[in-house]
Order: structure tokens, then C-alpha cells, then sequence
């Protein structure tokens, strides 16, 4: 495969381009600054924004993997999912994976970072482009976030007991990889998740037997998060936590075994045809 990944230098991208490149593939990675793409990846410099650009990105290769940036504004996304289109089009690309960075409620929020992603897989969707959407939950690698891991606590602004299966960034470069390949998956939507589904409680005792787990509240997490990325970004990136938690006490209470916004599927590891790795694999990791 010629495979154009979106978003290279960042996290998730790192990790998809990290692993199609160390199977070989041909790996050009598209972001502005293109300095850091991972070794054995192409760099591509270009901004999302520019649809020349993004067309010539595309120009020679045969399939693409897609994550959007921490960009939330309705407009500024659809031009960078029209510039998307246009370039796999014109590519005539075999096969897109497009991450949307969260799972999505079953029903429209008011929620940019939800909305804007649902108004993206539909259209990438309906595009003509063979398109997968993958739809990850929170990723195990925001646990080395600095603030989330204190003496003897775990704090995260999710409900005690919301089971999340927490997948690693190496999971999604997993199935990823996986989803621009395998036969059969043109059209489908994947709710990817790694295999062990845990509660807050759950979660903190992967780190020791002693470690408790404490329900950060959604304003400090922002707070915190404007610090860093600015109000706009931290109060869209919060929205998202305020309605998961919000949504969590409508149901009132626990939702496991494929219920609940974090539900996955049993099959989607063998739809894929990959070993997904989980939390657990993950804090063991660490050690
Ligand atoms: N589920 C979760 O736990 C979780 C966690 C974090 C993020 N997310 C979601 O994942 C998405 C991305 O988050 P992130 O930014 O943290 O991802 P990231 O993978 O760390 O980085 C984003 C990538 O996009 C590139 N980029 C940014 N703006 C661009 C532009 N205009 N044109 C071209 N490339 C551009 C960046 O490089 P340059 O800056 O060099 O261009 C970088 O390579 C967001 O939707 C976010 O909400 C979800």
C-alpha cells in the first residue's frame, strides 16, 4: 500500500503511521509542521485547510488513514473533509479509515466535538471514497497525562462507575492498519475498543492494589486543559466529558456487555481479523 496518514505527528497518527511503516508499507504522513513524522515515514508538510494541498498529498496513493485535528469549528471542518474527499477522489483511493477521535452518541448533542465528527464519517460515508469509520473510546494513553496520576490515585473526569474499554494508541494503529485492508468492510462503522472494560475503581487498581480512583470534576479538567490548549479548545474537549457523565446519570448507573456509550461490540476484533491490546497489557507496560 501507498497509505497517507493524516495527522502523522500527532499521537494517534504517530502510531498508525509508526505501524504501517513497520509492515512495510510505503507511509506518507500530512501535517503542517512535519518535522516529527516517525522514522521510515514520509514527510508531507500541508495544512488540512488547503485543498491543493491536500489534493497533492493524496496524488499517487491508494489508500488513506484520516484523523482530525482538535479543530471544532462546523465550517473550517467541513472544508477540511471536502479537501479530504476531493484529493481520495481524485486519487481514486481503494480504501479510507477515517477516525472520528470518540465514539458518538446514538442521538445529536449540542456537542461540536460530536457533531462535527458525525457530520464528517456521514459525508466520508456518502462520498463514492470506500470508507471505514473507526469510532476509538478513551485512549489508556491519556493516563500518563501528568494530572491524572497522583500517590496512590487515579483522577479522570468520568463517573466511578462508567465502564470504559480504554484502548491504547497502539490498539487503534492496530485495528487501523487492519480496517484499510481487510475485505468486507467498505461502509462499516467500528466501535473499536480494547478487551478489558473498567470501571474507575477498576482502572486504579491496575496500578496497585492501594490505588484509589477519584471523579475529577469537568470544570478543573478544563480549567486545567486552557492552560494548555486555550478556553475555546478545553470548553469543546470538556462538552464532551460533561455529556458522557451527564449521560451516564440519565441511565442511571452501569452499563456493560455492549450497553452503554462505551458498549463494543464482541465481534469487532474478529471483524477486523487483529488482536486488539487492552488496559491491562498496557499499565503492565509501564512498569
Ligand atoms: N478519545 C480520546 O481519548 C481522545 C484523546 C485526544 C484527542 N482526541 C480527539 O482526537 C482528535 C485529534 O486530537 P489531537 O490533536 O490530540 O491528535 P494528535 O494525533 O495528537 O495530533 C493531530 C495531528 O494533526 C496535525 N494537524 C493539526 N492541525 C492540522 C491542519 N490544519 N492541517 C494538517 N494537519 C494538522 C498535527 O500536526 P501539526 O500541528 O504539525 O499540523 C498532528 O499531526 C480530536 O478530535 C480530539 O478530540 C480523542
Amino acid at each position: 500500500m501507498r497509505v497517507l496518514v493524516i495527522g502523522a505527528t500527532g499521537a494517534q497518527g504517530g502510531a498508525v503511521a509508526r505501524r504501517l511503516a513497520g509492515q512495510g508499507h510505503e507511509v506518507r504522513g500530512f501535517s503542517r509542521t512535519p518535522a516529527a513524522v516517525p522514522p521510515g515515514v514520509s514527510p508531507f508538510p500541508g495544512d488540512l485547510g488547503d485543498a491543493a494541498r491536500v489534493k497533492e498529498a493524496f496524488a499517487g496513493v491508494t489508500h488513506a488513514a484520516v484523523l482530525l485535528p482538535m479543530v471544532y469549528d462546523a465550517a473550517t471542518v467541513s472544508a477540511y473533509v471536502r479537501h479530504v474527499i476531493d484529493g481520495a477522489r481524485a486519487a481514486g483511493v481503494r480504501r479510507l479509515v477515517f477516525n472520528t477521535g470518540n465514539r458518538l452518541p446514538g442521538t445529536v448533542t449540542g456537542v461540536a466535538a460530536f457533531e462535527t465528527r458525525r457530520h464528517a464519517a456521514a459525508a466520508l460515508l456518502g462520498s463514492g471514497v470506500p470508507t471505514v469509520v473507526l469510532r476509538p473510546p478513551i485512549y489508556a494513553d491519556n493516563l500518563l497525562a501528568p494530572w491524572v496520576r497522583g500517590a496512590g490515585v487515579v483522577r479522570y473526569p468520568l463517573p466511578a462507575g462508567l465502564a470504559v474499554p480504554w484502548l491504547p494508541h497502539a490498539g487503534l494503529a492496530a485495528a487501523t492498519a487492519a480496517a484499510l485492508t481487510r475485505d468486507g468492510l467498505d461502509g462499516a462503522t467500528l466501535d473499536v475498543g480494547g478487551p478489558d472494560t473498567v470501571t474507575g475503581p477498576e482502572l486504579a487498581a491496575l496500578f496497585g492494589p492501594d490505588v484509589r480512583y477519584e471523579e475529577m470534576d469537568v470544570a478543573e479538567f478544563e480549567a486545567g486543559l486552557a492552560r494548555v490548549a486555550g478556553a475555546r479548545m478545553a470548553a469543546e474537549v470538556a462538552a464532551t466529558y460533561r455529556w458522557i457523565r451527564d449521560d451516564f446519570s440519565r441511565a442511571g448507573g452501569p452499563a456493560r456487555d455492549g450497553g452503554g456509550f462505551f458498549g463494543t461490540a464482541g465481534d469487532v476484533q474478529e471483524r477486523l481479523g487483529v488482536r486488539i491490546g487492552g488496559v491491562r497489557d498496557w499499565v503492565r507496560g509501564l512498569a
